[in-house]
């Protein structure tokens, strides 16, 4: 589908986060009319309980401590967990040290949570998963209809026409839960994306923007997010650039024309040297990002940090 989003979407995010989860969670919370319903969390960059305890902590920073944040699967469907922490830290956020949430525990499953909000909204929601797919995978095997109550799902992951980014074959979030990706992306969902390294390595904040934000942001919860989430990115590895992975996969809920697509079926290798490579194996139902209007995203980006002076960026 690819009209426009009217406000007042309702969404369910599914996270690990993670460093870039943590923006994308800022992303979301900028988008005047996005209804965060629930925030359910999975283990993927780092173990579930660091990213349950990130994500909420990350909500309470931006003012956002209404949303519930329901934990989720703590491993992969069959699997030992594989994490990223070389990437995000040992604590996910990059060393952040947010003050902790004070918001009482929500004690529901991730995977239930979505069962029971799919069930009692059928038709409504749109689900932007950002990590391994093991909640949603659960909540399919628990209750097959949530392919059919839910009619969007925006997932962050694959590696289509392009290498891998944990092995040349497979990226992360696929990789970490590869049977898990397969289901989802076998199950009759009428409107699943896929947003792969083709489209999120095609734009990213740059290390001038991230560290002008020490100075100036006209949104300052946001960009203090972003200043402390990308230290151990800009100053510690040096990096010239953060890859905005997981805040491409809310900007697309919320606006689809971001990116352009192509429709086929995807299957997911679960063994051998390819293990979590997605593979095209024929025409069918996915669709799969192509191309991305990256300037009209990193503008997106940069107004829900605060960054000023846009234009000049
Ligand atoms: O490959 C990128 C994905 O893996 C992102 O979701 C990042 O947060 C990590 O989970
Ligand atoms: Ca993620």
């Amino acid at each position: 589908m690819t009209t426009q989003r009217p406000n007042g979407l309702p969404v369910i995010l599914d996270v690990d986060t993670g460093i870039d989860d943590a923006l994308a969670l800022a992303y979301a919370v900028a988008q005047p009319g996005l209804d965060i319903v629930a925030v359910t969390t999975v283990a993927g960059n780092i173990d579930v309980y660091r990213a349950t305890g990130n994500t909420r902590n990350v909500l309470a920073f931006l003012g956002r401590e209404d949303v519930p944040v329901h934990r989720g699967a703590t491993r992969p469907l069959t699997r030992a967990q594989r994490g990223a922490s070389h990437v995000h830290g040992t604590d996910g956020l990059g060393g952040a040290d947010l003050p902790e949430s004070q918001r009482a525990i929500d004690v529901t499953p991730g995977p239930a949570t979505i069962v029971r909000l799919a069930r009692e909204r059928p038709g409504e929601l749109t689900l932007i998963a950002v990590g391994p797919l093991t909640n949603l995978a659960i909540a399919l095997n628990v209750e097959p209809r949530v392919a059919e109550w839910i009619p969007r799902v925006v997932v962050m992951g694959g590696a289509y026409h392009v290498p891998g980014n944990i092995t040349p074959h497979a990226e992360f979030n696929v990789w970490a839960d590869p049977e898990a990706a397969d289901q989802v992306c076998a199950a009759p969902f009428g409107d699943l994306m896929m947003l792969g390294l083709d489209v999120t390595m095609q734009v990213g904040l740059s290390r001038e923007v991230w560290a002008d934000l020490q100075q100036r942001t006209d949104r300052p919860a946001a960009g203090e997010l972003a200043v402390r989430v990308g230290r151990q990115t800009f100053v510690d590895a040096g990096m010239p650039q953060m890859y905005l992975h997981d805040p491409l996969a809310v900007a697309v809920a919320v606006d689809p024309t971001l990116v352009t697509s192509e429709t086929v079926r995807i299957s997911v290798t679960t063994s051998g040297e390819e293990d979590g490579r997605t593979v095209s194996v024929g025409p069918g139902p996915t669709q799969v990002a192509r191309g991305v209007d990256a300037d009209r995203f990193l503008a997106g980006v940069h107004r829900a940090l605060g960054v000023r002076d846009v234009t000049a960026q």
